[in-house]
């Protein structure tokens, strides 16, 4: 099967990602959100992505031009009708994707192949809330999509003979690299990435370094493009501390337990980058760490 059109579930920070690579790529396609706002948002974001891609040189003004009159942005899930690949990139919420899964599922053709870009949710318990199982998969990126060079395609015991290698296919002419994982929490990467940045947090609040120190520890040191705390600040705080919660309730291991500084975070709404506030405060330029986190 050839992937021809593609529709993406969701244009918040990874849904606008893959939509953007996928139209740049040369496909069709087409984002759902579910109100206009948001999607403006989101379209918007790749605007600006494409934006800065041609200011520095990396996209040319016709291909910025090109990708944008490839995608088509919607609030109608029927939009999505005639797409060979949709990949689901709304809020982590197994509950809600089951419902969307289930709703495109009645939608889409018999042959289209669904992928969720879940971080940690399990693939077989999505696939199960559709008719297609079997054509359902894992595709999983990192962000920011259009620079991180990595997709994880996830197949669970379930995935028809085929159809990993359709979409690591689709994956590779996406310009991205795709590694294969069992459908395990948190699949190869969160799996190790998350107890380090957990480990960072907690290094912190023992008062082994400062934000800063930390984060130049294991960026000098080991040669990390950013050190974890501003990593934590760029993938989000708040999805960070649900992954590592769903992580917890799988294994059990103390390693994937989000110390309490995080939970404070989250429950303050210092999420990192996108509220302005994480372990930095980005209202001043450069950011400023905000060290005054650990004396409370
Ligand atoms: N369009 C096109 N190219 C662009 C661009 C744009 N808008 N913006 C930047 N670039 C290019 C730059 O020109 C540069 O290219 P060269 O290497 O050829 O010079 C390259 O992209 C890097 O950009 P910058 O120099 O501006 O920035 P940087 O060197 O600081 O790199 C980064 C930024 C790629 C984000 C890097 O810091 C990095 O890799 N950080 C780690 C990110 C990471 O670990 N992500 C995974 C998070 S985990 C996750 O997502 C999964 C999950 O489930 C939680």
């Amino acid at each position: 099967m050839q992937i021809k059109k593609v529709g993406v579930l969701g244009c918040g920070l990874m849904g606008s990602g893959i939509a953007q690579v996928a139209a740049q790529s040369g496909y069709p396609t087409t984002v759902v959100e579910v109100s206009r706002e948001v999607l403006e948002a989101g379209l918007k974001r790749i605007d600006q992505f494409l934006a800065t891609g041609v200011a520095k040189g990396k996209v040319k003004p016709e291909e910025k031009q090109a990708t944008q009159a490839r995608l088509a942005g919607s609030t109608r899930q029927e939009d999505l009708r005639d797409c060979d690949i949709v990949i689901e990139a709304v809020v982590e919420d197994l509950e809600m994707k089951r419902e969307i899964f289930a709703r495109v599922d009645g939608i889409l053709r018999s042959d289209a192949i669904l992928a969720s870009n879940t971080s940690s949710l399990s693939i077989t318990e999505m696939a199960t809330a559709t008719r297609r199982p079997g054509r359902f998969v894992g595709l999983h990126f990192f962000n920011p999509v259009p620079l991180m060079k990595l997709v994880e395609v996830i197949r669970t015991i379930q995935t028809e003979e085929g159809i990993e290698e359709t979409v690591s296919a689709f994956a590779r002419s996406l310009g991205k690299t795709p590694i294969r994982t069992s459908d395990r929490t948190g699949f190869i990467v969160n799996r190790l990435l998350v107890p380090y940045i957990l480990d960072a947090i907690r290094a912190l609040e023992e008062g082994v370094g400062s934000i800063t120190d930390i984060d130049q520890g294991l960026k000098l040191g080991c040669g990390y493009p950013m050190g974890p705390l501003t990593l934590l600040d760029l993938v989000g705080i708040d999805t960070t501390y649900y992954i590592a919660n769903i992580m917890f309730d799988e294994f059990r291991e103390r390693r994937f337990a989000p110390p309490p500084l995080m939970k404070r975070m989250v429950l303050a709404g210092f999420y990192g980058r996108k509220t302005g506030k994480g372990f930095y405060d980005y209202s001043v330029e450069p950011p400023r760490p905000n060290d005054f986190l650990t004396a409370r």
